[in-house]
């Protein structure tokens, strides 16, 4: 696609965004521009049967584009609209970026209030409502595949982070956000959408449960971002999908729930190979499983430092370079901080329905004073992350 249609889209929507854009539109050449009319029609006037979707941005729609081509729609929620100068900035940076395991972004719509994305539309959905759907999806994954799907998300994520320049922290990287194609091959979607978001308003939604097992402790409590946030994110990941569960799963056995405690606790005792999804029936390959979940342990470790670059751990996946076991000590475990929190916060009301970390604010001290966890033991699978602000990008 190209700017044909931003150009020569639909006599009305192309008239209105140049009187009323005109200014900040010009100069965009690679972008394309769709009408609201046409994302109307084609999502069917975004009725409730074409919707795929909710996250913390918005509501996703399915839609047929006049050209025919399947799209995933985007409309972004009130809050997360910013001005059309910015808007388009970002647009510009993340449709420039094509990759085959990063979602491809087709164009946008920004008349009036309105500011949707337009995007590649996967077929398979994402690996949160396939993999990690406790069983209920009809797909299946052999090893074979897992291993495409870790190496896939992995070479998106290093593109990203040290082809793309100034090079993209994704900032949430999770099951949810890795999409499937026809084939199965992954896709990392919602890449550049960070900074599309006004800077008062968090991205990181946690509606969703065991998000917040994603998040690198240094991130989720001092608000420092880097691509070393990202890559603690990708190990939880790639456990995730050698073990077929979930990150945080409260209805296992109190010593299971959390899959970094548990990955951890097996590689101490040299039994890795349990964390292995039993759906497989012991069809895998042990040493190649094992040694991912090593890459996952790296990829978590709490010092930022000791954790390796996105290209070091495509060629440790790819078997192209050794795992150094001396370098993997015991992960950053976010719970080992809320247990902190939880024990040192005997004033904090409960909320019986949320474990909320609240009013950080990046900007602030260093310190975790200035953070606030309540939590009600049983509710871990609604935990909710309300504001974490990064100011420092
Ligand atoms: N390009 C796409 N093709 C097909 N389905 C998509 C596409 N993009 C999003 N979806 C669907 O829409 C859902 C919602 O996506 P969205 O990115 O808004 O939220 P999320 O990823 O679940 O959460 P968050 O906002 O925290 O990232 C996804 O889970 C996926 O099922
Ligand atoms: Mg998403």
């Amino acid at each position: 696609m190209s700017c044909l249609t931003f150009l020569c889209g639909s006599k009305s929507g192309a008239a209105t965004r140049h009187s009323e854009f005109g200014d900040e539109l010009s100069g965009v050449h690679n972008v394309t521009f769709y009408s609201y009319k046409e994302l109307r029609i084609a999502t069917n006037d975004f009725s409730p049967a074409n919707k795929v979707g909710e996250g913390g941005f918005g509501s996703v729609y399915k839609g047929k584009l006049r050209d025919g081509q399947m799209a995933a729609i985007k409309v972004l929620s009130a809050e997360s609209r910013q001005g059309v100068r910015e808007f388009v900035t970002e647009i510009k940076v993340i449709s420039d970026i094509e990759h085959e395991n990063l979602v491809k972004l087709y164009g946008c719509c920004v008349e009036n209030d309105h500011r949707i994305l337009v995007y590649n539309y996967l077929e398979n959905n994402s690996l949160a409502q396939t993999l990690l759907d406790g069983g209920r999806n009809t797909i299946q994954f052999s090893w074979k595949t897992r291993v495409k799907i870790g190496i896939g998300v992995a070479r998106g994520l290093a593109y990203l982070h040290e082809e793309v320049r100034p090079h993209i922290v994704h900032r949430d990287i999770k099951a949810s956000n890795i999409l499937l194609d026809k084939d199965l091959t992954p896709k990392i979607s919602d890449f550049g959408l960070a900074k599309l978001i006004p800077p008062n308003m968090t991205h990181v939604s946690t509606r969703v449960a065991g998000t917040i097992g994603y998040l690198a402790p240094e991130y989720a409590i001092r608000g420092q971002l880097t691509r070393k946030a990202d890559i603690y994110s990708f190990g939880v990941l790639l456990i995730e999908i050698v073990s077929g569960r979930c990150n945080t799963n409260t209805r296992l056995p109190f010593d299971e729930q959390y899959i970094l405690e548990r990955t951890w606790k097996l590689y101490e005792r040299k039994e890795l190979v349990a964390l292995v999804d039993t759906s497989l029936d012991g069809d895998f390959d042990a040493e190649q499983a094992c040694r991912f979940l090593k890459i996952g342990l790296l990829c978590t470790q709490d010092s930022p430092k000791l954790r390796p670059s996105m290209s070091a751990v495509v060629r440790m996946l790819a078997g192209e370079r050794e795992v150094d076991e001396n370098t993997i000590t015991k992960p950053g475990l976010i719970s080992d901080f809320m247990d902190l929190k939880i024990k040192s916060t005997p004033k904090a009301k409960p909320d019986t329905n949320q474990n909320t970390f609240s009013n950080y604010n990046s900007s602030g001290s260093d310190t975790l004073d200035n953070t606030t966890l309540t939590s009600a033991p049983s509710s871990q699978a609604t935990m909710s992350f309300t504001a974490i602000y990064d100011r420092s990008m």
